[in-house]
């Protein structure tokens, strides 16, 4: 169970291994879900609800907190123990720094799981992302293949095999090199530099700017107008003097119950 505000990673899970998704369609001007949209979709073979922590769209936080409460609420008046996995792949990096103590990670009951791209705000060239369980018991033990090709017995847990190291040490060094504090500046110094773009884009352009709320989001979105957000075009205006200047401008399009998505987010200059 999830809201239309995942990345397509969701949608792709559930056809591979053949989930029932039950996905909540988002509202104009809604871009999260709550406990009162997950609540009607929650039966006795509900495997799990995702909550989003930074929206690939708009950077905003699912109601992790109040799903929460719900799932606790349904174990203790059903007996329908439902775990809450929370997608924090562009946020699970930016939240602690900026709001430590907001809770949305193991500090709240029914979160099992959490996934966090390292090669987004984790700062990593890509692609390392990585899954994490509240203990050893969360990760069924018949996925878990052993093997023994380098001289010792190793655990697997992954779709392929064979894969660089090269990340995880890139992540590694960051770790130790950055630290906590070297972490929440930069966090802290990407939020003002969104803060100030946001304000440029809202007085300077005919843009609307969503303006992140404390906590609720880490990055302004922007969308060309309002009548955009239902096109279904993967051009939108304003694309082309950019794109002539050699800058790539990734259109995301916010959705909504049919296509929706018009998000815009600026990328690299080529
Ligand atoms: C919320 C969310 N979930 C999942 C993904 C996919 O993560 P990855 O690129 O690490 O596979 C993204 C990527 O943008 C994302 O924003």
């Amino acid at each position: 169970m999830f809201g239309g505000d995942v990345h397509v990673v969701w949608e792709k899970f559930c056809r591979y291994f053949d989930v029932e998704p039950r996905i909540v369609p988002l509202q104009p001007g809604k871009y999260t879900i709550g406990p009162d949209d997950v609540e009607p979709h929650i039966d006795e073979n509900t495997i799990g609800v995702a909550a989003v922590l930074g929206t690939t769209f708009t950077g905003h936080k699912d109601d992790v907190v109040g799903i929460n409460n719900l799932l606790l609420q349904i174990k203790s008046e059903r007996g329908l123990d439902v775990p809450l996995h929370v997608d924090g792949a562009s946020g699970g990096f930016v939240w602690p720094f900026l709001y430590p103590h907001s809770e949305w990670d193991f500090r709240l009951e029914q979160v099992r799981s959490i996934n966090v791209s390292g090669h987004k705000f984790g700062l990593v060239y890509p692609g390392i992302g990585w899954l994490i369980f509240r203990e050893k018991a969360d990760l069924a033990e018949d996925l878990v293949f052993e093997e023994n090709y380098l001289g010792k017995t190793d655990a697997t847990f992954t779709l392929n095999f064979s894969t660089g190291s090269a990340m995880v040490l890139a992540q590694y060094y960051n770790f130790v090199r950055y630290g906590r504090a070297g972490y929440a500046y930069i966090m802290k110094n990407m939020q003002q530099n969104a803060s100030v773009l946001a304000e440029k884009l809202a007085v300077d352009g005919p843009l609307r700017v969503d303006r992140p709320r404390r906590e609720s989001s880490f990055r302004s979105s922007r969308s060309s107008s309002p009548t955009t957000t239902t096109s279904t075009s993967s051009t939108s205006p304003g694309s082309c003097r950019p794109n002539a200047a050699g800058w790539c401008r990734r259109t995301r399009f916010r959705p909504t119950p049919k296509t929706s998505r018009s998000c815009a987010r600026w990328s690299r200059r080529l």
